[in-house]
């Protein structure tokens, strides 16, 4: 449904978003278009030739990804899978790339038709994308109001990270910081904005949290959906005198049970990226099985039923753009490069900007309210118990009502 909207609200955003260029001068600013055809017949051949086992598959889910599921997905791959169509869609965003301190940044911008729209970054993680943001932008960039009756409307801006998709790999000794750093000049310098909000999940949280910290005059509203912060088990949480909901309660259960069970891509990608990145280089099942696991158990087991939009369409999508992009290898890195990213001691960021926080059940991290108030200025918490860790495709609804209210908070 909301693909279709944004195709009329993409073209009618085109001469908005070019007056902004007029900004952007010395950052090579330039309209895009996504065109990666010419690369799909041959990666569909791959994915026809990749043999899997016959089975038995005895293992289940708590093994990786199971064998009939991406034998089923792989199948839907080859007949149902219909790429040219997808970026049909994707294109009717209009693309933009940019040179900053001398990276290649693509990223998405979409004006609203209101004039003194609230400017809002949306930065995503590994493995997702640019793609987990496209059913939120419309909704955010109509009129709206929040739930103390203050009108909103925002100005999307969706960056792919360094090394991902169509942006540059970052260079050798690359930080969280320093694409921070090139994210505020991006939404400053570049496109013209002395103050935005910030969204951020997965490694996007961390980008937020350091854009929020380390650029306080810029930004002046956070959301976040995840944080750089290492979760705390229950025994911590009982000497900090937290006590949880039910709901909270399930959600701690399952971040200790991914801390203990589910971070063996973790280790891989930040102490070997270059050992699995090139195994699965040029293997499109093999990144299927790689990505589509994480796509698979990071959601709600509702997933692709109302309101979620992550179907095996919606993964075949995003491991499709991995592929072709051949960023998967780089999309690794940030885990090299950034080791020690997950703090374990919790501090506050210096700014008095607003920080919201929005929960998912199924999303493998837990912070309850307490934590979150000590590393910002938390005004909002909400917790959903449907959607998982990529809220933008699982729980859009709920996304963009939590994003909101970033305008009852807007000063
Ligand atoms: C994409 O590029 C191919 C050539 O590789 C061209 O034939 C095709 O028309 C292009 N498609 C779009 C949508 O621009
Ligand atoms: C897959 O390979 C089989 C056998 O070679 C062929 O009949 C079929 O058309 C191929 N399917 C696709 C989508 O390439
Ligand atoms: C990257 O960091 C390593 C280790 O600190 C250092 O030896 C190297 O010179 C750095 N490389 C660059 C390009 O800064
Ligand atoms: C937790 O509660 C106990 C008993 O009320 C109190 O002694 C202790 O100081 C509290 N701890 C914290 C971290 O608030
Ligand atoms: C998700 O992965 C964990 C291991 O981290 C496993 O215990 C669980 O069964 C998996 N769940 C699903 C639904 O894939
Ligand atoms: C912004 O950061 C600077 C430097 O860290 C700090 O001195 C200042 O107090 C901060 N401003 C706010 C509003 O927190």
């Amino acid at each position: 449904m909301y693909l279709y909207l944004s195709v009329a609200f993409g073209l009618l955003a085109i001469s908005a978003v070019q007056s902004s260029s007029s900004n952007g001068g010395g950052f090579n600013l330039r309209p895009f278009r996504i065109n990666l055809s010419s690369g799909v017949s041959r990666m569909l051949n791959f994915v026809n030739n990749t043999q899997l086992p016959g089975g038995p598959e005895y293992l289940g889910a708590s093994a990786g990804i199971p064998l009939d599921t991406l034998k089923s997905l792989r199948a839907e791959w080859l007949t149902r899978f219909d790429w040219d169509k997808e970026q049909l869609a994707i294109n009717a965003f209009n693309h933009f790339t940019a040179e900053v301190e001398g990276l290649t940044i693509h990223f998405i911008h979409e004006k609203s038709r209101t004039p003194n729209a609230i400017p809002l970054i949306l930065i995503h993680g590994w493995p997702g994308s640019f793609l987990e943001f496209l059913p939120v932008i419309d909704p955010l960039l109509q009129n709206s109001k929040t739930s103390t009756d203050t009108p909103i409307t925002f100005d999307i801006i969706i960056p792919s990270l360094p090394g991902y998709a169509f942006s540059s790999a970052p260079p050798q000794n690359w930080t969280i910081d320093d694409t921070a750093r090139v994210y505020n000049t991006l939404m400053t310098d570049v496109l013209g904005y002395s103050e935005y909000a910030t969204h951020g999940t997965d490694w996007g949280s961390f980008v937020a949290y350091s854009l929020y910290g380390n650029f306080n005059g810029s930004v002046r509203a956070s959301h976040f959906c995840f944080l750089p912060f290492s979760p705390q088990s229950p025994t911590e949480l009982a000497a900090l005198n937290v006590s949880l909901s039910p709901l909270e309660a399930y959600e701690e259960q399952e971040a200790m049970t991914f801390d203990s069970s589910g971070i063996g891509y973790t280790i891989e990608q930040s102490t070997e990226p270059n050992t699995i990145g090139l195994a699965l280089y040029d293997n499109p099942v093999g990144q299927l099985a790689w990505i589509g696991q994480k796509f698979l158990n990071w959601s709600d087991p509702r997933a692709g039923t109302p309101p979620s939009v992550l179907d095996h369409n919606e993964i075949l999508k995003s491991v499709s753009l991995y592929y072709l992009t051949k960023s998967l290898v780089s999309s690794m890195y940030i885990y090299f490069q950034n080791p020690e990213a997950l703090k374990t001691v919790y501090s506050k960021a210096q700014t008095d900007a607003p920080m919201l926080f929005s929960g998912f059940k199924y999303n493998p991290g837990f912070w309850p309210p307490a934590l979150v108030a000590q590393v910002g200025n938390l005004v909002l918490y909400r917790n959903h118990d449907f959607g998982g860790h990529f809220a933008g495709i699982d729980n859009p609804p709920a996304l963009i009502k939590d994003l909101r209210e970033i305008g009852t908070y807007w000063a």
